[in-house]
C-alpha cells in the first residue's frame, strides 16, 4: 500500500543545502505495524512528513494505494491526506483552551464530511481511548498521557487507514506510554496500518517490523519475531505498584 522508491530530500535554505534523505526505498503492506528508528537528525521526521504528504521529496517515487503522491496537485493531495492519514505527534498539538470533545470534532468540521453526527462520532472516538470521563475538560486541564489519547482520538475520527506517529510516547512516563502503545496495538489488530517513529528500542519492539535509518538510507529492515504486548506490560506494572 505504501511504496517508496529512492526517496531523496535536500533542504535548501538559500545559503546552505542539507541532504537528509539519500535514496530511501521500502514497501509497507496494509495492516503492518512498523517502527522507524535512527539517531537524532537522520531524517525520521522528514520521512514522516513525506509519508504524510505534508512535504514533497526532492526526488524519488511515493505511491500510496497506487496513487502517485509526488506529482499530485495540492488539492487532491490534501483531500487524500484528510481521508487516509491520521497524525499523532510528540507534542500533541491540541488547542489548549478547547475541550477534548471540541479538539476531536475539529477534523470533521474541516473535512466537512460528517456534519450531522460529528459530535456523536467524537464521543465514540474518545470512548475508544478511555476518556469518556474527560470529554468536557480543556486540553490544559489534562495530563500528558490524557492529551496524547485525545490526539489519538482526533487522528482516528476520520477513520484513516494509515496512522503516522512521530515519537508518540516521547513526552510520556512509562505507564502513559504503554497505554498509548496498547491503543496502537488494538488499532493494528483492527487492521490499520501503523507507522511509528521512536528512538527507544523497547517502544519499537511493540511493532512487528523495525526500519533503521542511518546516513539518509535504510541501514536495516527487520521483522520483530515476538512483538511486545503493552496490555501485558501494563498488568505487570500495576502488580509491581501494588507490591511496592
Ligand atoms: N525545514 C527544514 N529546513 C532545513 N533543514 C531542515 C528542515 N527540517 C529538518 N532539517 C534538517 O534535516 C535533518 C533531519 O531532520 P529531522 O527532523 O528529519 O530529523 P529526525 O531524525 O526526526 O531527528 P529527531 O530524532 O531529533 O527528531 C536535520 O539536520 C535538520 O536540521
Ligand atoms: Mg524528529
Amino acid at each position: 500500500m505504501i511504496k517508496l522508491e529512492d526517496i531523496e530530500k535536500t533542504y535548501d535554505t538559500g545559503s546552505v543545502t542539507t541532504p537528509v534523505l539519500k535514496g530511501v526505498s521500502f514497501h509497507i503492506e496494509a495492516g503492518e505495524y512498523v517502527a522507524i528508528m535512527g539517531a537524532s537528525g537522520t531524517g525520521k521526521s522528514t520521512l514522516m512528513n513525506i509519508l504524510g504528504c505534508l512535504d514533497k521529496p526532492s526526488a524519488g517515487h511515493y505511491r500510496l494505494d497506487g496513487t502517485d503522491m509526488v506529482n499530485l496537485d495540492d488539492d487532491s493531495l490534501s483531500r487524500l491526506r484528510n481521508r487516509k492519514i491520521g497524525f499523532v505527534f510528540q507534542q500533541f498539538h491540541l488547542l489548549e483552551r478547547a475541550t477534548a470533545l471540541k479538539n476531536v470534532t475539529l477534523p470533521l468540521i474541516y473535512a466537512e464530511a460528517y456534519p450531522g453526527d460529528a459530535e456523536q462520532r467524537a464521543k465514540g472516538a474518545l470512548g475508544a481511548v478511555g476518556l469518556t470521563h474527560r470529554m468536557e475538560y480543556r486540553s490544559n486541564e489534562l495530563s500528558g498521557g490524557e492529551q496524547q489519547r485525545v490526539a489519538i482520538a482526533r487522528a482516528l475520527i476520520t477513520d484513516p487507514t494509515v496512522i503516522l506517529a512521530d515519537e508518540p510516547t516521547g513526552n510520556l512516563d512509562r505507564k502513559s506510554g504503554l497505554e498509548v502503545l496498547a491503543i496502537f496495538k488494538r488499532l493494528y489488530r483492527q487492521g490499520r496500518t501503523i507507522i511509528m517513529v521512536t528512538h527507544d528500542l523497547t517502544v519499537a519492539e511493540h511493532a512487528d517490523r523495525i526500519i533503521l535509518l542511518k546516513d539518509g538510507t535504510v541501514a536495516e529492515d527487520r521483522v520483530v519475531p515476538q512483538p511486545r504486548d503493552a496490555e501485558e506490560e501494563l498488568r505487570t506494572l500495576s502488580e509491581e505498584e501494588e507490591t511496592s
